[in-house]
């Protein structure tokens, strides 16, 4: 199956980026939102990113603005119908991401593929609550989407070859590398390296160590590039307080309870980078 127009709800730090690397490869895109803010903020953010590649001299100024172009707003679901491929990106909640998928089950042309950027949850309980489960797929892209490389393609129980023959294609067309993982909690990113995230939360927490020092052990001790707690503020902490209950849910191991102090930033609002505040303060 050919896709031309691809849709990406949710206009948040994932779904701007996706909407990005999918007009830059020559898809159009509609980007979706509830919310007029976040989507307006994300169009601004493909913007200024686009922008300074120009300055960078990656990029010339026509295909930015060809890029642009490919890029539109959209504030209904129901824009679906015009769609080859529905990407999802909004919160890491399944009965928000299984209500969305039931709506675009009805919207979408047959033909449809949906997919879902999510970094932990079942793609087969997603793919369940349409009459399309074997045209439902997991395209886990990673952060920042328009650097990072991989993209965890998973699939479901249900999804057929043909479908994952399509998605495959098209990561390859976006200049990703697909890697194929089977349906389980955490897929493979996650299940490594949020138990990591979440262990160097409890060095904080039991006060082994500040934030600070509990990174620059990991950068300059294991050559990490960031240090956990950076990138649990960068990934956002509600994603991650959501990835570990779904691994501790999933496996049923109490290995991957979530840190306490986790739970308590999560309640405060603190969700790192997003927020202006996590593990560190941001302007
Ligand atoms: P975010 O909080 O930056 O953005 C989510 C966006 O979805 C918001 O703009 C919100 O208004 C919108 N939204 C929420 N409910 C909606 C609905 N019912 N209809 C339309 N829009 C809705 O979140 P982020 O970080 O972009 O994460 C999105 C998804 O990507 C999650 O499933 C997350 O697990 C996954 N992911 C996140 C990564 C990260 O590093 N943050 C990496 C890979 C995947």
């Amino acid at each position: 199956m050919s896709i031309k127009n691809v849709m990406v709800i949710g206009a948040g730090q994932m779904g701007a980026g996706i909407a990005q690397v999918c007009a830059q490869s020559g898809f159009e895109v509609l980007l979706h939102d509830m919310n007029e803010e976040a989507l307006q903020k994300g169009l601004k953010n493909i913007e200024k990113l686009l922008a300074r590649n120009v300055e960078k001299g990656k990029m010339s100024a026509e295909d930015k603005s060809v890029t642009m172009n490919r890029l539109s707003p959209s504030s209904d679901l129901k824009d679906a119908a015009a769609c080859d491929l529905v990407i999802e990106a909004v919160v890491e909640n399944m009965d928000v991401k299984t209500n969305i998928f039931r709506e675009l089950d009805q919207y979408a042309p047959k033909h449809a593929i949906l997919a879902s950027n999510t970094s932990s949850l079942p793609i087969t309980e997603i793919a369940a609550a349409t009459d399309r489960p074997d045209q439902v797929i997991g395209m886990h892209f990673m952060n920042p989407v328009p650097i990072m490389k991989l993209v965890e393609i998973i699939r479901g129980l249900q999804t057929s070859e043909e479908t994952y023959e399509s998605i495959k294609a098209m990561t390859d067309e976006l200049n990703k590398t697909p890697v194929e993982v089977k349906d389980f909690p955490g897929f493979v990113s996650n299940r490594i390296l949020m138990p990591m995230i979440n262990e160097a939360i409890y060095t904080v927490y039991e006060g082994v160590a500040s934030p600070e020092d509990v990174d620059r052990v990991m950068k300059l001790g294991m050559n990490h590039p960031m240090g956990p707690l950076t990138l649990a503020d960068f990934i956002g902490l509600d994603t991650c307080l959501y990835i570990m209950e779904v691994l501790h849910e999933g496996f049923g191991d109490s290995k991957y309870r979530p840190c306490p102090l986790l739970r308590q930033y999560v309640k405060a609002g603190w969700l790192g980078k997003k927020s202006g505040r996590g593990f560190y303060q941001y302007n």
